[in-house]
């Protein structure tokens, strides 16, 4: 009889290996019970005191059980319950399989340096995750990082996760990537000039379609900024840096508010939105495109309240037919906006004069207050501003630099880190001189006051 679990040929020849291979050992050992009793009686006859008293031998024998085996197997058929899955295997140690050659950069969840594979001299970034604080095991944040990397790695702009390395505790875990010459960031404070409008367009076309593909597998990155882009020579970006990234459903469930460096954080995470989407990483590509353009961050605010009022500067404050239903967010319950009118326009068009009348479109459908009208990945990738002249540069045509974290540490330049897990500050604000009235005191952010804590 055949178990109910096999169903296939290969699983019924799997049944009957095994069946004859338990059949073996029975052989084997009733052969090796037969013998010992042989060599017990020949030794009793040999010195008959020395044999055990027979309640000791009915304690040590097992052979009992091995007698009922036989019917025992012949009711209890084995289960074949058969899984696809990934072969598991050991870690490679970090020591004997990479040199380190040199330190690149120190962020906020991991330490990066250029090594070299010792067995195929390929060169590689190797990032230590930080995690001689955990008391409780290998972090849920940690674990989410190996996992969307890997499930993402095979699109052509996220950077390719090669493998996860130990060193010698289970603190010492690194992931391994192919390395990649530059970051976005150390590269705008660099260059003597901004990318071409062509080449920015290659390079937002790129981050769009890596993007449209993370949302497509329900991965929220949730800390797009600069310097988590980073660039090869041949003009190809590669999204990077997946420390606060997670996998999120339909519904999405109950998420932390505080994710996304400050300077690109969406106005619904600063009013303390607990479930948001994919919307959040489309305001972040829309600051990345106007820091693209200028070589300057977008939004450089000093505090979340300062952040909110630089975006309500550019944008225009909401109204409920802008951003409707923005009132019952739990931050803007206690904040005050200015009411006159000439609060609630755009000045994008001012602050970018050189862009064509599409380009000032797509940016702000991408900085759309509200995140449901906010535009999708997929949509923006489908934007005239593609189309119209001048068009994207080849990405083989983009021009080549040398690169800093090839041989040497990188300049830091100031800029918020990507936020300290934990809980998000309830903002509590009165206008004073209002939103545009001028920053008069740090503290304060921009005529707003903060309170932090619940
Ligand atoms: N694969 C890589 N190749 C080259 N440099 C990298 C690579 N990954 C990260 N870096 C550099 O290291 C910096 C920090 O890495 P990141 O993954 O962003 O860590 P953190 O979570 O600490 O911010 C990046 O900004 C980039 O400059
Ligand atoms: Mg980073």
């Amino acid at each position: 009889m055949s178990s109910r679990w096999t169903d296939t040929a290969e699983d019924l020849a799997e049944a009957t290996r095994l069946k004859e291979e338990k059949a073996a050992k029975r052989a084997a050992k009733e052969r090796k019970r037969r013998e010992a009793a042989a060599a017990a009686a020949a030794a009793a006859a040999a010195t008959p005191t020395t044999s055990p008293p027979a309640s000791k031998r009915q304690k040590t024998r097992n052979d009992a059980s091995d007698a009922i085996a036989p019917e025992r197997a012949k009711t209890k058929e084995p289960k074949l319950l058969r899984f696809n899955g990934a072969t598991i295997s050991a870690c490679r140690h970090v020591e004997t399989s990479y040199e380190r050659l040199n330190h690149i950069e120190e962020g906020s969840y991991g330490i990066v340096s250029r090594a070299r594979d010792l067995e195929t001299a390929e060169i590689v970034a190797l990032k230590r995750l930080k995690l001689e604080r955990e008391t409780d095991g290998f972090p849920i944040t940690s674990l989410r990082e190996v996992t969307t990397l890997m499930a993402s790695r095979e699109h052509p702009n996220v950077v390719r996760l090669r493998e996860v390395v130990m060193g010698d505790t289970l603190k010492d875990v690194y992931i391994v990537m192919d390395f990649v010459e530059h970051d976005l960031k150390t590269l705008c404070e660099d260059m003597a000039e901004p990318f071409l409008l062509s080449e920015t367009k290659t390079l937002l076309q790129q981050l769009l379609s890596a993007t449209a593909y993370l949302h497509s597998h329900w991965i929220l990155h949730r800390d797009l900024k600069t310097s988590n882009l980073l660039l090869n020579n041949r003009g190809q970006i590669k999204i990077a840096d997946f420390g606060l990234a997670r996998y999120t459903g339909d519904p999405a469930p109950p998420l932390t508010q505080l994710v996304v460096t400050l300077w690109y954080r969406a106005p619904e995470l600063l009013l303390g939105a607990t479930t948001y989407g994919f919307e959040i990483d489309l305001w972040s590509i829309g600051c990345i495109f106007g820091e693209l353009l200028t070589r300057n961050p977008l939004l450089q605010g000093k505090n979340e309240i300062d952040q909110l009022s630089k975006i309500f500067e550019l944008l225009g404050v909401p109204t409920e037919s802008t951003w409707p239903g923005f009132r019952r967010l739990p931050n803007a319950k206690s904040l005050t906006f200015p009411k006159h009118s000439a609060t609630t326009g755009s000045l994008l068009r001012t602050k970018f004069p050189l862009l064509t009348k599409a380009g000032v479109d797509l940016l702000g459908a991408l900085l759309r207050l509200d995140p449901k009208s906010r535009i999708s990945a997929d949509d923006a990738l489908m934007h005239e501003f593609f189309r119209e002249e001048p068009r994207p540069k080849a990405a083989e045509m983009l021009p080549t630099f040398p690169s800093k974290a090839g041989q040497e540490k990188r300049r830091k330049a100031f800029s918020p880190g990507a936020p300290v897990r934990g809980d998000a500050p309830v903002l509590e604000g009165v206008v004073g001189g209002g939103v545009f009235g001028g920053v008069e005191e740090e503290a304060a952010g921009a005529g707003f006051s903060l309170r932090m804590g619940r």
